[in-house]
């Protein structure tokens, strides 16, 4: 009996040792370690060698290799002084297991496929990882699932006793679980640097997001510069605050590089007036009208400034024709982000064309009119062959018909809409302002606001979204904890191409944009890649993923990137000394127990 009990013990102490080795974020779908104890890796003589030569992957090495170089990174989760409960699940004392290095590995053999399949929405991005004591190899699909690879090596080579090192030989399989794994940001409220947005790209890389959707202009701003239309900039911030043709071609190939595919949006009709009202003021409905509030049936907008497209108006598609003409041939991804939210009644009040051709048919509703938009915009959207749409959900909401084969919508309104949008037939991506927007709980922008001087009559207001019309802040629990495609038959899960993270720039610019998307992206990254919950127990591995996130962010704020911290240093060096429950049994009531 005690020898059995001994043999368990022992067996447990393996397993454990086996839970506790460096965890690249996002986690693999399947990552088996091995027993052979640490393996050297001569980082300072790393090559890669190709089954076929391929700059894109070479350039790739050499990038991560440098910053392995240059890091010297070790996860200090390990080896905190004031360490003083069981280390999870990063640590394992190498040192202690050093003596069995082997001699040391100088080559990572990749083999790809095909290394002409283009960076498109669900390109294949499969790879599997092999490392043994006699070498390292590595086996993807395309040129993109090589990548994912390296990003991957690079977390899980760690410097430890002036060596650099692989903890065990280990086997992984990796494939995402969805095609679209995004971060939205917002270059119309406030302008984002070119440099910026490359860091947001360097970042997405890192955790294997895939889609930078930028949403490049609004009412209050136009920042992209069209040849077609060089009277756009007029409304951009200032001649420092553009995206001239040359930095948006460097930043497509810069994203490419590195995996990334960049979705343009230019929002229409509604959140329209700033570059279009230089092309000709008759585009824009409403864009002189005040704003708001002081009587709210003459509201005429969400947020200032309003203006929103004259969609009764000829024009407005001969000009949407020729941006989307030049559009196209900036930007090579077959997926287009068209726009299409809040288009707010009360703007149209401000168009005679539009009162007039309400007042001609009084059955005619705000409905009708969004869709003779779409009727006429839509074939102008899909001018080029094999293009895709991304649209808002609202339409779609509202009743409005558009084209299930083409268009692939966007769902922000709540949780609530996937099971219908999905149910209608629909692809859709996942963006849930309940659980997916990051710009909420910073309280309002709105400027001279006397709300906040009588609490008493905004109660509301003051004490519960203090002015955030999407309170609270979305931690990164309540981010990965979201099961977007709850409710769904396995058949309809298929209809969800994937979710994404979004930043309104309202209160948002260069100053601060990494550090509000970063780690909390993170997050996204891993449950859009391998899921939020153990492929084996289902349980939700929000304990499992603690470690790993706030690993991840010492890791970028090592790389030279301003993400935020999530916790005092102290629970991050003394992995679960700070956790709510110290009996971790107990979390699988909640659903929550790690495996
Ligand atoms: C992971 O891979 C190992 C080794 O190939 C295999 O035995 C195991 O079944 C896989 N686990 C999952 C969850 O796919
Ligand atoms: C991706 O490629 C791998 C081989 O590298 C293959 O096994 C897998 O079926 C492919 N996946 C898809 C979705 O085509
Ligand atoms: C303006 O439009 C809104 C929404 O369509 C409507 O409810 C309101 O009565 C209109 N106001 C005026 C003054 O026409
Ligand atoms: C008036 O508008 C309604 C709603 O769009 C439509 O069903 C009806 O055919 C229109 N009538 C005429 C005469 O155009
Ligand atoms: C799934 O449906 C249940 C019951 O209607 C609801 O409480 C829950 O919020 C839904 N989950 C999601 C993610 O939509
Ligand atoms: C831990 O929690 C479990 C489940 O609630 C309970 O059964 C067990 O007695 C607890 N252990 C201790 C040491 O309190």
């Amino acid at each position: 009996m005690q020898l059995i009990l001994r043999v368990i013990s022992l067996l447990q102490l393996i397993a454990i040792i086996v839970a506790v080795k460096v965890s690249p974020l996002p986690a693999p779908r399947n990552i088996t370690w091995g027993t052979d104890g640490p393996i050297q890796i001569n980082v300072p003589s790393l090559t890669i060698q190709l089954n076929q030569d391929n700059n894109l992957l070479s350039d790739a090495f050499v990038r991560i290799k440098g910053s392995i170089e240059s890091l010297k990174w070790y996860p200090a989760a390990t080896e905190g002084p004031m360490s003083s409960m069981q280390p999870f699940p990063t640590a394992t004392n190498l040192k202690k297991r050093f003596d069995k290095r082997y001699s040391g590995i100088s080559t990572i053999e990749i083999n790809v496929d095909d290394f002409d399949a283009a960076l498109q929405l669900g390109v294949n991005e499969t790879y599997t990882i092999d490392v043994t004591p006699s070498g390292i190899s590595v086996n993807a699909a395309t040129i993109w699932g090589a990548l994912h690879s390296l990003t991957t090596l690079q977390q899980m080579i760690i410097y430890d006793n002036n060596n650099y090192i692989i903890e065990d030989s280990v086997s992984i399989w990796d494939a995402p679980l969805f095609p679209h794994r995004g971060l939205l940001i917002d270059t119309g409220r406030n302008f984002i640097s070119v440099a910026k947005i490359q860091e947001q790209i360097d970042i997405m890389s890192l955790s294997k997001l895939n889609s930078l959707h930028i949403h490049f202009e609004d009412t209050s701003s136009w920042p992209l510069y069209l040849e077609t239309y060089p009277e756009l900039t007029n409304d951009a911030y200032s001649a420092r605050e553009i995206y001239q043709t040359s930095d948006i071609v460097n930043l497509i190939i810069y994203a490419q590089n590195r995996g990334v595919r960049i979705i343009p949006e230019i929002d229409a009709p509604a959140h329209a007036r700033a570059g279009w009202q230089q092309i000709d003021p008759a585009l824009i409905a409403c864009g002189e009208s005040w704003w708001s509030n002081d009587v709210y049936s003459l509201a005429t907008s969400l947020e200032p400034p309003p203006g929103q497209l004259d969609v009764l108006y000829p024009k407005t598609y001969e000009v949407l024709d020729n941006i989307y003409q030049e559009l196209g041939t900036l930007f090579p991804d077959n997926v287009f982000h068209i726009g299409g939210d809040e288009i707010f009644g009360g703007c149209y009040n401000f168009s005679s064309t539009v009162q007039a051709w309400l007042a001609a048919n009084t059955s005619r509703t705000y409905t009708d009119l969004a869709q003779v938009y779409l009727d006429q915009a839509i074939p102008i959207y899909l001018q080029k062959q094999g293009r895709k749409l991304i649209m808002w959900e609202d339409m779609v909401l509202n009743g409005n018909t558009v084209p299930k084969d083409s268009v692939i919508l966007q769902s922000w309104n709540g949780a609530q809409y996937v099971p219908e949008l999905v149910e209608k037939g629909y692809d859709v991506i996942v963006s849930s302002a309940d659980h997916f927007y990051l710009d909420c709980g910073y309280g309002g922008w709105i400027t001279n606001d006397p709300r906040y001087l009588d609490i008493d009559a905004n109660e509301a207001f003051n004490n519960g979204n203090g002015g955030s019309w999407c309170n609270p802040y979305k931690t990164w629990q309540r981010i990965y904890d979201y099961d977007f495609t709850a409710n769904l038959t396995d058949e309809q899960a298929q209809h969800v191409l994937g979710a994404e993270v979004a930043l309104w720039s309202e209160q948002v610019d260069s100053a601060v944009v990494t550090q509000k998307i970063w780690p909390r992206a993170a997050a996204l990254a891993e449950s859009t890649w391998s899921g939020n919950r153990d492929p084996t127990t289902g349980y939700l591995r929000t304990t499992d993923l603690t470690q790993r996130i706030l690993n991840f962010r010492e890791y970028l704020v090592a790389l030279g990137y301003p993400a935020s911290p999530l916790v005092p240093k102290y629970c991050y060096v003394n992995p679960h000394a700070c956790d709510f429950y110290k009996n971790q049994t107990i979390l699988d009531e909640f659903g929550l127990h790690q495996t």
